[in-house]
This record gives structure tokens, sequence and C-alpha cells, in this order.
């Protein structure tokens, strides 16, 4: 079987928060123009860090309750974004240079204000009514069961017009919808026949597990595990019934069948495994919805304490319940998760990125990731994720991770001309900035850039044959070859020189921490280093 036709040449994808890449407007958000007018940074020129393809979280119209994974209109773009014309033409200049690029799809839920919502609303027999999850609620008015909300409360929200409750996975503002009614399917199937008619290669599709829920509605079952006030008051229960679904692989099938109507486009998962079934039937399960065009993501290194062996265990396990020929997509960082230089540090996080940028399969990197940008301190009068302020003080809140991206060491750091920018800049973009990066070849950047280059000079670094070489409490090293040539990567994970034994003859292409390493007897702290192998 062949996994992931489509896009089998992409070195890697970079992600774009549009609020927050470049403000061409000056209204202190970022927009559409402001990701076209920075195309060149991502691919065209020798500065350009060379990723063939971008992912812009959502940008289509939205209240912004949950910064545009709330749709109000999945065939439009945000006034605050621009216009469909402004997406066309940055399809346009993207393309001309290469760059493929990745939409966002939220299929679980609308905004409260779409007009099927609306409608649906306006009377129990509402043509709309079954496009979502209406339920009346117990005798005495409880919520129909004890499902919850991710961002908080019960799952549940009274309509008393109508006198019955909807679901809703997240906000009450993002209402469920129902993907058992096939409408549903038909209509998201439009959907993304009206995007990639416009040019769109590929399409990230958004909190798929809460897609597929238990029909019955029966209850979730307590978790003895959970220490009230301690975690995320949202783990109270174990999800076994108000997500992930039997049905969900049906309903994922029919989104990627309709990519498969065209050339080259490829369709990637937001899925989190969770340990309710075994790892391996999840990550078989996942690969198998169709697997021509279709394939999830990886989450796990957002999650894995550092260490060498845990970083290779995890990799190990994960690769030893691919099927053959599996494409793998893993993500260190993303909008949703603290920045890695904040959970692991400077020198550590450079290494982490040899180690993303050198796994097989097709990295996401997280924009700010190249410049080690860490997540910002907000203060509470500058809070804006909706989480957050639902759920306070127990650090779920994801603005200090979504600031905008630091160009230079001027005026908003070069995103906006603004006098206020809609989050708070970090404090460090002065210093760590592309302008300053671009003129330092041991910067993050250059190291990235580096990275990138070399996984499309050399097509061995995507493809999938991998195998450990080494681990103990310091070291982390691994194989990357097609029998022709190869690539030995080191990683260590202590703060101290570690000595070491490596086959002679490679050539160092990488070092972390900027070294030059003229014998091979150690490896410095928290450096990753790739040797390339010629035979
Ligand atoms: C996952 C997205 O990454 C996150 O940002 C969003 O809040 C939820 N899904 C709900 O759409």
């Amino acid at each position: 079987m062949i996994l992931l036709m489509a896009w089998r040449n992409v070195n890697a994808i970079y992600q774009i928060y549009p609020r927050s890449f470049n403000d061409a407007s000056g209204d202190g958000t970022g927009d559409l123009k402001g990701i076209t007018e920075r195309l060149d940074y991502i691919k065209g020129t020798p500065e350009s860090l060379g990723a063939d393809a971008i992912w812009i979280s959502p940008f289509f119209r939205s209240p912004m309750r949950d910064f545009g994974y709330d749709v109000s209109d999945y065939r439009d773009v945000d006034p605050l974004f621009g216009t469909l014309e402004d997406f066309d033409e940055l399809i346009a200049e993207a393309h001309a240079r290469q760059i493929k690029v990745m939409m966002d799809l939220v299929p679980n839920h609308t905004s409260s204000e779409h007009a099927w919502f609306q409608d649906a609303l306006s009377a129990r027999d509402s043509d709309k009514r079954d496009y979502y999850i209406f339920r009346d609620g117990g005798p005495d008015g409880t919520p129909p069961n004890n499902w919850l909300s991710v961002f908080g409360g019960s799952a549940w929200e009274f309509h008393e017009p109508t006198g019955q409750y909807y679901m809703h996975s997240f906000l009450p503002e993002q209402p469920d919808l129902n993907w058992e009614n096939p409408k549903v399917r038909e209509e998201m199937g439009d959907i993304l026949r009206f995007w990639f008619d416009r040019g769109v290669d590929g399409v990230r599709v958004d909190a798929i597990r809460w897609m597929g829920k238990d029909l019955q509605l029966r209850n979730d079952p307590i978790n003895e595990q959970y220490i009230p006030g301690d975690s995320d008051p949202y783990h109270m229960v174990r999800h076994e019934y108000s997500r992930n679904s039997e049905a969900l692989d049906c309903y994922l099938g029919s989104m990627a069948a309709v990519a498969s109507e065209y050339d080259d486009k490829a369709m990637l998962w937001e899925d989190h495994l969770d340990d309710l079934t075994p790892l391996e039937a999840q990550v078989r399960r996942i690969y198998n919805v169709h697997p021509g065009v279709a394939a999830p993501f990886n989450f796990q290194m957002m999650h894995t304490e550092f260490g060498s062996r845990s970083f290779a265990r995890t990799i190990d396990e994960y690769r030893s319940y691919l099927p053959d020929d599996a494409r793998t997509f893993y993500c260190f960082g993303n909008h949703d998760e603290s920045r890695l230089v904040t959970r692991f540090g400077d020198r550590q996080a450079r290494m982490l990125a040899v180690l993303q940028l050198m796994l097989p399969g097709t990295p996401v990197v997280y924009y700010g990731q190249e410049l080690g940008m860490q997540d910002a301190d907000i203060a509470p009068s500058q809070i804006r994720d909706p989480f957050e302020l639902r759920v306070p003080g127990r650090g779920l809140g994801r603005d200090p991770e979504r600031t905008p991206m630091q160009w230079t060491a001027g005026h908003q750091a070069g995103f906006s001309e603004a006098e206020e920018t809609w989050l708070p800049l970090a404090a460090d973009y002065t210093t760590v900035n592309v302008e300053a990066q671009q003129r330092s070849p041991k910067s993050f950047l250059e190291l990235h850039r580096r990275l990138i280059t070399l996984r499309k000079q050399y097509d061995v670094i995507g493809s999938s044959h991998y195998e450990t070489a080494h681990v103990d409490d310091d070291l982390y090293s691994f194989w990357r070859s097609d029998g022709v040539m190869g690539f030995l990567t080191i990683l260590n994970f202590s703060d101290k020189f570690t000595p070491i034994s490596i086959p002679e003859g490679g050539v160092v292409e990488v070092s972390a921490q900027g070294h030059d390493y003229t014998t091979y007897g150690y490896v410095a702290p928290y450096d990753g280093v790739v040797l390339r192998y010629s035979q």
C-alpha cells in the first residue's frame, strides 16, 4: 500500500497563525496581504527558510470568539484578514515560488453566528435543526448527559426559546455539527471543493476526534485519577463516549474522498492520541482512513519529557506501529502549546530542532520556532484566549505562544505599524528577530534554514527509513539512509561534553550549537550533530 502519495516531496510545512505573522493593513492584527508580503522569507531567495509549504490557521469569516476556530462563513475571508481576492493573490504568489498552501478546516463545529445555526435556533422544525445536536434535558431540567466542554463547564447549553439543549465540545459559541446527518457531510464536501478549486493544495482538519460521538449519548465515566483543582477540569471524566466513536472513520473518509477527486491534495488530521485505546490501534486506525491523501499529525513531541531515553522511546514506539511507507508529520510546537525554548531552554531547543528536522516524513514548524521565540508574558488585562478566561490560572491559556512574529528590532518588531498590536510583543524581540539572525551564521534561523534546505537537497531525509543507532542516559543517535548514502544524527541531551565513538568518514553537515568538530571524540553539551556518509 502506498501512503500519502500527495505532497510526496514537500520538505517542511511552515505554520502561520495569521493574526500574528505580518500586518499589512496597520490595524495591529496580521492579515493575508501581510503573509503575501513575506513569502520570500519562506522560499525563493538564498536567505529564505526554504520550506515547500505553508499552513495558515483559519482566516474565514468569524466572530473570533476562538480566533477563527469559530467559522460563520466557510466560503469567505474575514474582513480582518482581507478579501477573497487577497487570498487568490496569496495563492498565486505562493505558487509562483513553488510554495504549497494548506488551509485549516474546522468541521466539528461552526460559529453560533453561522446561518445554519441561526436557522436551527429559529424553530424545532427548522431544516437546519438536525445539522446540530439538540436534545431535551433530563426530567429535572439538567443537561442531557455529563459531557464536558474542552474550554470549561458542561458541553450543553440550554436554548430557552426552543426549550432544548445543544451540544458544544468547545465554547457555547461553537455548536457541534451533527456528522451523522449526510447533509452535513455533503455541505463540508462542497466547502472543500470550493477551496480546492480556488487553488488550495491541502487541508489541516481541526479537532477530528470530537466529530465522532456516541449516538446514545452515554455518560462519560468518571476519571478516578483526576485531582480536583490540580489539572485541567476537562479531564474529570474519561472521554469514552463524547468523542472518537466508530463512525468517525466514515466522517473523515467523506472529506478525504473529496481530496482524492483532485491531484496532489493532502489532508492532515489534527488528532490527539489518548490512553483509552492501545496506541497501536489508534495509529493504525487513523492511517487507514484514506491512505492515498490523508495522514495525522504527531503531537507526542509536545508532551515528551526532556531526555534522550524518553524521546528515543516515544519515536521508536510510534514508528513501530506505522504501516509500511507511512508519512509522519511531527510537530514540536503549535498555536495551542507552549513554545520549545520556554519548555526546555535555548540550547535544548536548538538540539530538538535537529531532531525534528532529521526525522522522516514532513516536519511542521510553527512560526517563530525558527527564531527561538519564547512564550511572552501576558498581563491579566491583555489576556485574549477564551480558554484562559474560562479556566483561569492553570496555565492553559494560549496567548503566550501566539504573540507577533519578530521581524526586526524596530517599531512593533516590524510586524505592524499600529500603536498597539492584538497581543503584546515578547520582550526579547530586540535581539530575537529575523533581521538580526539572518546576519548571524550561528543563529536559530540559520540552523533551521540549513536543516530545511538539507532536506530539500537529500530526499533520503524525508523518506521513511529510520533506525535508532544508540541510546543511553545522555545520548540518542539515529541513522537515515537509503543504502547508498546516509545521515547519522547524534543528540547530546546532557550539559556535559560526552564521549562518543562514531564511524569514520562522516562529514559534519550541522551542529546545533555551531561547533566546528575536528575530531569525533565527543559531542558538546546539548549539541545536535548531523554527519553525512556517502558510500
Ligand atoms: C484545535 C485548535 O488547534 C484550537 O486552537 C481550537 O481552539 C480548537 N481546536 C477548537 O477548534
